[in-house]
């Protein structure tokens, strides 16, 4: 029997601290819809619905004339402007289309040697000599926001920057002060890049957006600093985080981390059952265009709804014990990039990252254990999720040459 979704008890979950999958399984297996004030989310003057199923979430994200991404840019506009991820229909496909190609897989293949190798390998190779590190610090919060500024063409002296700004503009609808002004001087800061590329292009995806055209006409400004507001915090927070998840996953059970050392060709399934367990990105937005109905849940027109896919990539009736990471696991399809429309654009760059970072780390860091005098990690926070630290200690090797 489903609970009447308006009276749901719900606790409301810390953005950064919180765990949130206990109220998820609660709310699969008794009352799969509900609604909740939606404050932990930012979101203010309007119901808000949580949707917790497999079969649900998937059905909302590939229905975008009923749930419309365009509450994303009311969000996110202020600290972004305007976003490919709240557009809908023709205009969402045609400015979408003007990156996509720089993001193909098979695109990717000229960053890996240029870019992503010698990223990780520069991190590994700062702490393999020391034979103890934080691997959240020392290594996962600084490559891959080095990959994608480098794909962008901003300086990647600047990545660490480039971090700061993305995370205080992510978190812009729960601190506006913070992420306003991060906003404001990711914009001066990019401007001289600009400028240079509308006279002299370089063949980075700054020079293709510059010179981009949509119907004739030049991006404006608004989706030109959206766009490079949009795919810097996007590149650079959420695989730094499902890396740590990933290595969380090996740390805390060392028999797994053994086979994986042993035979790489399991490597693919290890960044898939950690996207599936624990996704970094655990929810996306949506709002309702007109009343509808979602698993006997009644949804009014205008209403936000939070689709949470971190919950349906835990749904019981999907995947046996699902709340435990297994290697082998037959099922390993997941949502954590999304469906419909808006899937995930940076996919194939974020599992070329978790697995190029993940064997160079395993090769480079023989013996890698979790520190036996430090606290043991935990994944934390509500929409973003990642370990806070993970305290490490290893065999200690010669730097290469
Ligand atoms: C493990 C890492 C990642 C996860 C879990 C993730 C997750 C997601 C999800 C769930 C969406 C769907 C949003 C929606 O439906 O509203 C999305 C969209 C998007 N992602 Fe990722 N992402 C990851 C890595 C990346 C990377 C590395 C980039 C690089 C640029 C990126 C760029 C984007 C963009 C631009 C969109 C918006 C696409 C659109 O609106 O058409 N993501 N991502």
């Amino acid at each position: 029997m489903t609970e009447d979704p308006s009276t749901f008890e719900y606790e409301e979950i810390d953005f950064v601290t919180g765990q949130p999958y206990a109220q998820w399984e609660r709310a699969r297996l008794g009352c799969p819809v509900f609604e909740t004030a939606g404050a932990s989310l930012g979101v203010v003057g309007r119901p808000m619905f949580e949707v917790t199923r497999w079969d649900d979430v998937e059905h909302v994200l590939r229905d975008a004339d009923t749930f419309s991404s365009s509450i994303n840019n009311e969000h996110m506009r202020p600290y972004m402007g305007e976003l490919i991820l709240g557009m809908d229909g023709p205009e969402h496909r045609a400015y979408r289309n003007l990156v996509a190609h720089a993001f193909r897989a098979s695109q990717l293949e000229r960053w890996d040697e240029a870019v992503i190798r010698p990223s990780i390998e520069m991190c590994v190779d700062d702490v393999a000599p020391l034979g103890r590190a934080e691997l959240v610090r020392d290594i996962t919060r600084r490559y891959p926001v080095r990959v994608i500024c480098a794909i962008v063409g901003v300086p990647v002296e600047d990545s660490d920057q480039f971090h700061e700004w993305s995370e205080q503009i992510n978190g812009g609808p729960m601190h506006p002060e913070a992420g306003l002004a991060a906003s404001r001087a990711m914009r001066e800061y990019l401007e001289p890049l600009v400028e240079a590329r509308r006279a002299d292009p370089r063949g980075d995806l700054l020079s293709d957006l510059v010179h981009a055209e949509v119907d004739g006409e030049k991006l404006t400004d608004d989706r030109l600093y959206g766009f490079l507001r949009l795919l810097l915090p996007a590149g650079a927070e959420t695989t730094f985080r499902a890396l740590g998840n990933a290595l969380t996953a090996l740390l805390l059970a060392p028999e797994t981390m053994a086979r994986v050392r042993a035979d790489r060709a399991l490597v693919p399934a290890l960044i898939e059952e950690t996207l599936r367990w624990e996704t970094s990105v655990t929810q996306v937005s949506r709002v309702a265009a007109a009343d509808t109905v979602v698993a006997g849940c009644p949804i009014p027109a205008g209403a936000a709804v939070a689709v949470i896919v971190g919950s349906a990539d835990r749904d019981e009736s999907r995947y046996a014990r699902s709340a435990e990471f297994d290697l082998d696991r037959s099922t390993q399809t997941h949502l954590a990039f999304g469906t419909g429309p808006h899937q995930c654009l940076g996919m194939h760059l974020a599992r070329l990252e978790l697995r190029v970072g993940l064997n160079a780390i395993l090769d480079g860091l023989p013996n890698l254990r979790l520190d036996p005098d430090a606290d043991p990690p935990v994944i934390e926070g509500l929409a973003f999720r990642g370990p806070r630290s993970l305290p490490v200690v290893f065999d200690a090797v010669a730097t290469r040459s």
